[in-house]
Parts: C-alpha cells; sequence; structure tokens
C-alpha cells in the first residue's frame, strides 16, 4: 500500500543521511589509491626470464583466413615464438554459456579484433613490432554490424525468449489510446582503468599461477584447465583487485588468462600479457546495442493495459554472456511499473561484431528505455506530462511481474513520492516552465525516472558462495571470500563484518586477496550480489567462530554460553566487562585446541524460477528509487548542461554510506554518459571508428551535473539483504536514463514540432538536428 510520508519525517530522513555519513567507514582502498600504492596486475613483481606478449587479431570483420606468414615475425631478434591454435593441447573452446567461441581463430574470422596467434616475446616492444611483420591474406565474406540486419538474415546465436502475461491481443482491444514505435539505444564501452591483463606463471609439476584482471576468477580457472588440457587443480587463479570491471571482465578477462597461460605451459616460463588501451577497445565487447519495437495500449485514465515489445540485441560475433543479457532484458522490460498484459520477446543477433558482454545493469536498462520511451511517446502524443503516465502506473504491493514473481517490500510509489515531496517538484516544474517563458536561447528540460532492480543472478544456480576465516593466534584475522574488489568497495563490507561479528577493532582485519585454492567454485562478482551472497557467507562462519569462543569464555568463567558477549576487544558477561580481552580468548582457545579456522557456503533461499514456463522467483528482492533530472539546452549550439539529478534512493539499511553513497553517484554519471554522449561507432565493414578517448567521449568532472543529489529512503531493508543493507553497484545506473528525456522535454520546449526520437545516445549533434527539425 501506498504509505505518505509527512514533510518533517521526510526532512528527518535528510538529516539522518547527514549524520551517519560522518560516521560511516572509509572504503579500505583509499589510503593506497591516493598514494599511487595499491596493487594491480601490472604492479606484480615479475620474475627473472619473464617474457611479453601481444595478440595478433583480424584486420578484417569477416572472411576466411586464406595464408598467414608469421616468418618475418618469428625471425626478429627477441621474438620467442607465436602462439596460434594448432598450440592448443586441450579444446579451443572459450565459450562459457555456448561454446560457440574458439580462443584463436582457425580457418575463418568473425570479428575485427578476433584474436588469431600470441606473439611471445622478450620486452612487449618487441612484440608489438613483431605483430607488424604477420602478413595475413583473407577473403573477405559480407559482414553484418546491426542487428535487424543480423534478424531479416536469420543469425541468431540462440532461440529467442519471450516472457507473457495477461492477454495483449485481448487487451489492446480494451484500450482508449494505442501508440507503437522504434527505440535504439547503443553500446557502451565499459573503459575500467585497468585495461584487461594477467601474469601466468610456471608453478612446479606443470602447475601454473594466474594473476589476472578478472571479477570470474573460477571461470578463468575452469577456461584455462579447458584449453589447456589440465584438471583444474593445477590451475590457480589470483586476483588481487581491479582497476574497475563494470561488467566487462565478467567474460572476457579470460582470454587473455588463457593465452598468457598457454605460452606458460609451453616455454616454463613466465608470460604477461597486458592488452593497451587501442587493442582492448579493439578486440572485447561492450554493452549490447539494441534495435526495439513497442506497442503500447492506454485506458481513457492512462492505465497502462497492454505492453508489447521486441527487443532485438546485437550480441556480436558469438554468445559470451548475450543469452543472460538478452533474459534480464526481459525482466526489466516494464521496469517499476505494473502491466497487466505484456508480451515481450528478445532475439539475441549474431553479427560480426566483437562479443558483446556485461555492462553495469546487464540488459535491464536496455529494456526500461523502450517501455520509457513508450511512456513519453504516448504523453507527447497525449498532452500530457510523462510523469503522469507513470505515476499512474508504479507498482504496488503484490502486483505480479511478467515473469512470475510477487512484488513484495514494493518502493515504487514510496521512493516516487518522496522525491516529489523532498524536492519539491511542482517548484521545480515551476522554475522551469518561467525559464522557457523568458528565454528564446536556452530551454530547460526535466524528466522523472523510476527504477526497479532485480537482485540476484537470473540464472538460480549461481546464486551461492563460500568464506573462508582464520583467526590466528594473537587475535588477527585473515578472510577469504569469492567477492573481487573492484572499486565497488566489497573487501570494506567483508571487513566490516567480520569486525562486527568478532567486535574487534576493523585493523585487526585482514581481507586476503580472492584465490581459488581457497575458495573454489565461485560465481563472478556481479549481478550486485557480490556482498550479499559473499557476506553472508563470511556472516555464517564468523558466526560459527563466534560461537566456538563462547564455549571457550563459558569454561573459563564458568557461566553459561548465553551470558557471553564479545565488545569492544573483551568478553562480556551478562553485559558486565570482564578481564579477558579478545587476544586472551583466542591464546585459550589455541590451548584448549580449539578450531580457529571456519569455512562457510551460503546459497540464496526461496529463488527459482522454470525456464520451460518462463515463470517464478528469480530475484531475492527488489531495489527501487527515483531520480528527477534537469537539464539546460544551449539551442544555438545544440549542446547541453545538466542543472541537476535528484535521486531518492533505497538502500534499505545501508552499512556502508560513503561506499553506497558513492556507488549511486558513479552508476549515475555512467547512465547518464551511455544516454547522452558516449557513443560507439563502427563502419559498415566492422571496424571500430571510436577506438581512442579522443573518439570516444565519456563523463568527467566537468559534464556530471554540478549538483547531484541522492538521499536515501528509510525503509526496512531485507533479510536476504546483506545486513539489510540493499545491493547497489547497477541499480542506480538507471537513474540516467533519465536524462535522455529531459533533453527530449528541453527540444520539445523549443521546438514544438518536436516529434520525440528515440535513438540514444543524445548527443548535441542530435540535439541539434532535432531543435531545427520540422
Ligand atoms: N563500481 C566500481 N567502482 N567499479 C566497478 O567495476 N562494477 C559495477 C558495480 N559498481 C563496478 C562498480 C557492476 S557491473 C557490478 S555488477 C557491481 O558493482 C559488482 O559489485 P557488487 O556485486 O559488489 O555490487
Ligand atoms: N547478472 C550479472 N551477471 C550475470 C547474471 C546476472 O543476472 N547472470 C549471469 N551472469
Ligand atoms: Mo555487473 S554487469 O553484473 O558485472
Amino acid at each position: 500500500m501506498h504509505k505518505n510520508k509527512s514533510h518533517s519525517e521526510l526532512d528527518k530522513l535528510k538529516t539522518n543521511l547527514e549524520f551517519s555519513l560522518k560516521q560511516s567507514m572509509k572504503n579500505i582502498d583509499s589510503y593506497t589509491h591516493v598514494r599511487g600504492e595499491s596493487l594491480y596486475v601490472d604492479d606484480v613483481n615479475v620474475r627473472e626470464g619473464t617474457f611479453y606478449a601481444v595478440v595478433f587479431d583480424s584486420p578484417k570483420a569477416h572472411g576466411k583466413i586464406k595464408s598467414i606468414d608469421y616468418s618475418e615475425a618469428e625471425a626478429l631478434e627477441g621474438v620467442e615464438r607465436i602462439f596460434t591454435y594448432k598450440d592448443i593441447p586441450g579444446d579451443n573452446q572459450i565459450g562459457g554459456i555456448i561454446p560457440d567461441e574458439p580462443l584463436f581463430a582457425e580457418d575463418e574470422v568473425h570479428f575485427w579484433g578476433m584474436p588469431i596467434a600470441l606473439v611471445v616475446a622478450k620486452s612487449e616492444l618487441i612484440a608489438r613490432q613483431a605483430r607488424r611483420l604477420i602478413k595475413i591474406d583473407i577473403e573477405e565474406l559480407p559482414v553484418i554490424t546491426t542487428a535487424k540486419e543480423a534478424k531479416e538474415k536469420d543469425s541468431f546465436i540462440n532461440a529467442p525468449r519471450s516472457f507473457n502475461l495477461g492477454n495483449t491481443e485481448k487487451a489492446f482491444h480494451d484500450c482508449e489510446y494505442i501508440y507503437e514505435g522504434e527505440t535504439f539505444s547503443n553500446g557502451q564501452e565499459q573503459l575500467y582503468i585497468e585495461a584487461q591483463g594477467s601474469y601466468a606463471e610456471p608453478l612446479e609439476n606443470g602447475n601454473i599461477k594466474i594473476t589476472s584482471s578478472t571479477q570470474g576468477p573460477t571461470a578463468v580457472q575452469k577456461t584455462t584447465a579447458k584449453v589447456l588440457g589440465l584438471p583444474m587443480h593445477k590451475i590457480e587463479v589470483d586476483v588481487t583487485r581491479l582497476g574497475g570491471g563494470f561488467g566487462g571482465k565478467e567474460d572476457q578477462a579470460t582470454p587473455w588468462a588463457v593465452m598468457a597461460a598457454l605460452a606458460t605451459y609451453h616455454l616454463k616460463q613466465s608470460v604477461k600479457l597486458i592488452l593497451n588501451r587501442h587493442d582492448d577497445l579493439r578486440m572485447t565487447g561492450k554493452r549490447h546495442p539494441y534495435e526495439s519495437n513497442y506497442k503500447i495500449g492506454l485506458s481513457k485514465d492512462l492505465k497502462i493495459l497492454a505492453y508489447e515489445v521486441e527487443f532485438l540485441q546485437n550480441s556480436g560475433a558469438s554468445a559470451d554472456l548475450s543469452p543472460a543479457i538478452a533474459e534480464r532484458t526481459l525482466f526489466h522490460a516494464t521496469n517499476s511499473y505494473f502491466v497487466q498484459n505484456v508480451k515481450s520477446t528478445v532475439y539475441s543477433c549474431k553479427t560480426n561484431l566483437p562479443p558483446n558482454t556485461a555492462f553495469r545493469g546487464f540488459g535491464g536498462p536496455q529494456g526500461m528505455f523502450v517501455i520509457e520511451s513508450a511512456i513519453a511517446k504516448a504523453a507527447s502524443e497525449l498532452g500530457v506530462a510523462a510523469r503522469q503516465i507513470q505515476e499512474a502506473n508504479l507498482l504496488q504491493e503484490n502486483d505480479v511481474f511478467s515473469y512470475g514473481q510477487i512484488a513484495k517490500q514494493v518502493e515504487a510509489q514510496n521512493s516516487w513520492d518522496a522525491a516529489k515531496a523532498i524536492f519539491n517538484i511542482e517548484e521545480l516544474e515551476q522554475k522551469v516552465e518561467d525559464f522557457n517563458k523568458n528565454n528564446a536561447a536556452f530551454k530547460k528540460g526535466l524528466a522523472l525516472m523510476p527504477i526497479t532492480f532485480g537482485i540476484s543472478f537470473t540464472n538460480t544456480p549461481m546464486n551461492h558462495a563460500r568464506a573462508l576465516v582464520h583467526i590466528y593466534l594473537d587475535g588477527s584475522v585473515g578472510i577469504s571470500t569469492a567477492a573481487v574488489e573492484m572499486g565497488q568497495g566489497v573487501n570494506t563490507k567483508m571487513l566490516q563484518i567480520a569486525a562486527k561479528i568478532f567486535a574487534v577493532n576493523t585493523s585487526k582485519v585482514k581481507i586476503e586477496t580472492t584465490n581459488t585454492t581457497r575458495v573454489a567454485n565461485t560465481s563472478p562478482s556481479a549481478a550486485s550480489s557480490t556482498a550479499d551472497l559473499n557476506g553472508k557467507a563470511l556472516l555464517k562462519a564468523c558466526n560459527s567462530l563466534l560461537d566456538r569462543l563462547k564455549i571457550v569464555a563459558s569454561e573459563v568463567l564458568n557461566v553459561s554460553k548465553d551470558s557471553i558477549e564479545l565488545k569492544d576487544e573483551f568478553v562480556y558477561c551478562n553485559s558486565e566487562k570482564t578481564t579477558m580481552s579478545w587476544t586472551e580468548l583466542i591464546s585459550t582457545a589455541m590451548l584448549k585446541r580449539i578450531a580457529l579456522t571456519e569455512n562457510a557456503h551460503y546459497a540464496t533461499p526461496e529463488i527459482h524460477f522454470d525456464k520451460t514456463k518462463e515463470k517464478g522467483h528469480p530475484f531475492a528482492y527488489h531495489v527501487f528509487g527515483t531520480s528527477i533530472t534537469i537539464v539546460t539546452v544551449d539551442c544555438t549550439r545544440g549542446t547541453y548542461e545538466f542543472d541537476a539529478v535528484k535521486v531518492v534512493h533505497d538502500y534499505g539499511k545501508s552499512m556502508s554510506e560513503g561506499i553506497d553513497l558513492g556507488q549511486a553517484e558513479g552508476g549515475l554519471v555512467q547512465g547518464m554518459g551511455w544516454m547522452t554522449m558516449e557513443e560507439i561507432a563502427y563502419d559498415t565493414n566492422g571496424r571500430l571508428l571510436s577506438n581512442a578517448l579522443s573518439t570516444y567521449k565519456v563523463p568527467d568532472v566537468f559534464s556530471v551535473a554540478k549538483n547531484i543529489e541522492i538521499l536515501p529512503l528509510e525503509t526496512l531493508g531485507n533479510d536476504m539483504a546483506i545486513l539489510k543493507s540493499k545491493a547497489v553497484g547497477e541499480p542506480p545506473l538507471m537513474y540516467g536514463i533519465g536524462a535522455y528525456f529531459a533533453i527530449q522535454n528541453a527540444i520539445k520546449a523549443f521546438n514544438p514540432n518536436y516529434k520525440h526520437k528515440f535513438h540514444a545516445p543524445m548527443t548535441p549533434e542530435k540535439v541539434l538536428i532535432s531543435l531545427y527539425n520540422k
């Protein structure tokens, strides 16, 4: 039910945040980050005799390899060896969901940048020089770069998927208004600051250790073992941290690790392979571009009675994670709205682009953009504000999603109402209107964007994790989990959990690297679920140890176990401080030969999904929120600046306000970049044109809104979330979609004849054309 919060309550929310922010813990990496001391793959201490590798890749997007001449390259002084598919002792296959992707091309190439060979030399410079000496002859085949073209030619990755609810055909008969249209959203480069890379070193007995910049250590281990024809236990993967992943290293960190390991396997020497920015941009996949069409039907009172949508996902040349991403598009096709009749279908279209892959939101943003476009179109045709349609359809408690899950602890209406009230929407709208009345050369636009995002890997079997905890005999603590730190602050959260349960100072806790020999068979750090899954496992392990330690204390103090409590590094008995410190407790436990190590496993309860019916309960919970975006468009130039983005976000009960606020701000800005300025461009031959930071513009400190304000919605949190602190990694990205519609509204204020176009990103060129398009 929809609860209204009073203004004084809402003011209290604001002050609560300011207060708690001051108290919250800093990201434990901030100290080494600002001093330049944080370690990345490129910082590993290389062994004497290490070789350096570069990847030789296809200079054409599609064709048959007629011949390759490596002789000149091989003859170059300092070149050790060039590896191709012929050197693979196991399978030349790295496809995760569908086995359709060779590590190295054999007879055909399928995208510009497809790896063909690995050049290994005494230095990276020599390897690069050698790469230029390779001669390749390719017989070109037709190139497909767009999803539409792929669909026309029946070029698909797999069968289409559909989620349906009710009966749209029947419902359209009852609709007062029906609108149809097309949308396009472009790809997006993950642009992690640390490029893809790995370092492989030989251990004894043919074992190999790989240091990788990967979100998925187990994926690297598993695929390396498969390609090398070795059992997994011979491959150890270690990750200290990533200089960003954003989904781009969920699957696509793997090939570079496998290649380095392949060279190590043959040469019995360490091999370092780090892509430079050009190679990384050219060879790796990005967010999937989508071409979609929709049909939306509304009643007289603006209820969306029926919604049909067809998504064409540009998957690239092989599956990679595309099927899972396509699935999440369907999960989020109706965003924060309840629609009784839905028919949604997604086609994963096979093209000759690099395999597109995970990017924050994982297909969800692409789905949400379409329904927001449909609403904007309907609003424009009906001459009402989009927010009236949005508001009339917000998801309520116990509404059903098209995939069968019943919506619980819904905060769609609450966050919407809170955003409107706290930021005084009427006043904001009035200011925009007044400004537009008084200015001819500049126009402002405003848009609201509600978000609802499902938390869990949509593939139920992936939702589990493990943690390994050692308490050392001096009372210090070491923690291993499957969580990969990529800037999102998960290590800080893990540290907070252990420090809280053991009631010790955070300096007593160390977070170890993520390593497959300590925590095995893990899912990647992704789906915003890393802290929930690993945190819950860690909580279990810490609580088991705590229980054991309480027994030790109760025996020594000769009291009942239930009267024991740990607080501020001391044992308390019936709330009274005893003389037994944490350190003494641990040494006592050692003398009593009590195990001070624990390993625990957590699997998300309750979730399930039946793919044969496309129904189930795939998400542990949902995250909600609402943004208000205000933009000023320079109508002479087509350029624009964001005046403000104001957000009310459902963090549950945030366990690390500073980190979570950082995630919300970062996600928002990344979403705004996707919608406004980041423009991936391939030519018709499948060659990447936006192949450098001079031709691919991402938001910087000057291009983000001067006034970003993200306030927490005080909610009960959710027991499935770690310490009721809801997942925050991906959902805020989708607030950025509001930027697109704010710009559209500003254009409309200047050019009343403007017919909305839904073709993202809304670059200044497109704005300028739209301003003067009659
Ligand atoms: N934040 C930073 N700084 N760097 C990243 O690479 N990745 C995002 C998000 N926030 C990312 C980030 C993505 S795509 C996901 S899925 C989540 O963090 C992963 O971490 P979590 O599961 O701990 O939220
Ligand atoms: N999100 C992110 N990554 C994933 C998912 C998901 O739902 N499923 C498989 N990999
Ligand atoms: Mo995030 S796209 O799930 O790595």
